[in-house]
């Protein structure tokens, strides 16, 4: 059997189309949805991850700012800048790129951003929110995922999912929005004894480890729904996931690609999460400016 494949550009494009709708619909009222995106430091994968997210604003009609820092910048300059961002009424949207340099407190940045503009959905109260069953901003890698799922229509109550990984930003929310749709979740990580064992009861497998082509064909459920969350370099140097594609794709149903998978979808979703911060601020506002 081979795999049919989940085409993360072209789910993104038709998404990106109607948000680009609505950003166009909310500027015409006079509030143009508007991204601030703070970047300390000089990691090359970062600096990608922050062009494509401007670079997503921009062709969907909506405004970014970008801050940039040197790696030796103190802390407080950046509480400073999300201090006036929280207080500028023309931005809706922040987010800080992770990772940040050793000497910042990661936690303690995440927390200064205002949750009504915490796009990343990252604030501990954003996170309790998601964890409640009432969310507000979801993580948008999960949240992608989600929507990828949603269209293929992969059937989710009662499914056996497995996520390999537990990160704030990917596994742990994941986790919660399988299980908010009633999947039986189970969560794999470094300590994980049998990971093959689980793997193969998914019939929902979502790979967001950071290690090359780990999940290789033997461990997946026939006609299982593979999801890849890894952006790893093989050891040619070419981009890849946490899963074995070639293999994987003889024995899973269904499956999406790195790259071309499930990256296109996080940043939408950022976007998406953008877009309804300005709409809610408009809503606040009585609906006027
Ligand atoms: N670094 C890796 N993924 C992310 C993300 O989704 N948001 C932010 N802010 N930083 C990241």
């Amino acid at each position: 059997m081979t795999a049919r494949i989940l085409d993360g550009n072209a789910l993104a494009a038709t998404v990106r189309g109607r948000l680009a709708e609505r950003a166009a619909a909310l500027t015409a009222r006079g509030v143009q949805p508007c991204l601030a995106v703070i970047l300390v430091g000089q990691d090359p994968a970062s600096a990608v991850y922050v062009r494509n997210k401007v670079r997503g604003c921009e062709a969907a009609g909506m405004r970014s700012l970008k801050f940039d820092y040197p790696a030796d910048v103190a802390q407080q300059a950046v509480f400073e800048r999300i201090a006036a961002l929280n207080a500028d009424p023309a931005v809706h949207g922040i987010l800080v790129q992770l990772p940040l340099p050793p000497q910042f407190d990661a936690d303690r940045v995440l927390e200064a951003v205002a949750p009504e503009k915490d796009v990343d959905g990252f604030h501990a109260e954003n996170v309790g929110a998601l964890m409640q069953g009432h969310p507000r901003f979801v993580p948008c890698t999960p949240a992608g995922v989600m929507e990828m799922l949603k269209s293929e229509n992969v059937p989710l109550a009662g499914a056996e999912a497995v996520i390999v990984g537990r990160s704030n930003i990917v596994g742990k929310p994941m986790a919660m929005l399988l299980l908010a749709q009633s999947c039986t979740v189970t969560v794999c990580h470094s300590r994980t004894r049998d990971l093959t064992g689980h793997c193969r009861r998914a019939d929902i497998l979502v790979a967001a480890v950071g290690k090359a082509k780990m999940i290789t064909g033997d461990r997946i459920k026939p006609g299982a729904t593979v999801i890849d969350v890894g952006i790893n370099r093989d050891a040619s140097g070419k981009l890849c996931g946490d899963v074995d594609f070639e293999s994987a794709k003889e024995v899973a149903g269904l499956i999406t690609p790195v790259p071309g998978g499930v990256g296109p979808m996080t940043i939408t979703m950022l976007l998406a999460n953008t877009l309804v911060s300005a709409e809610r601020a408009l809503a606040l506002a009585g609906g006027r400016r």
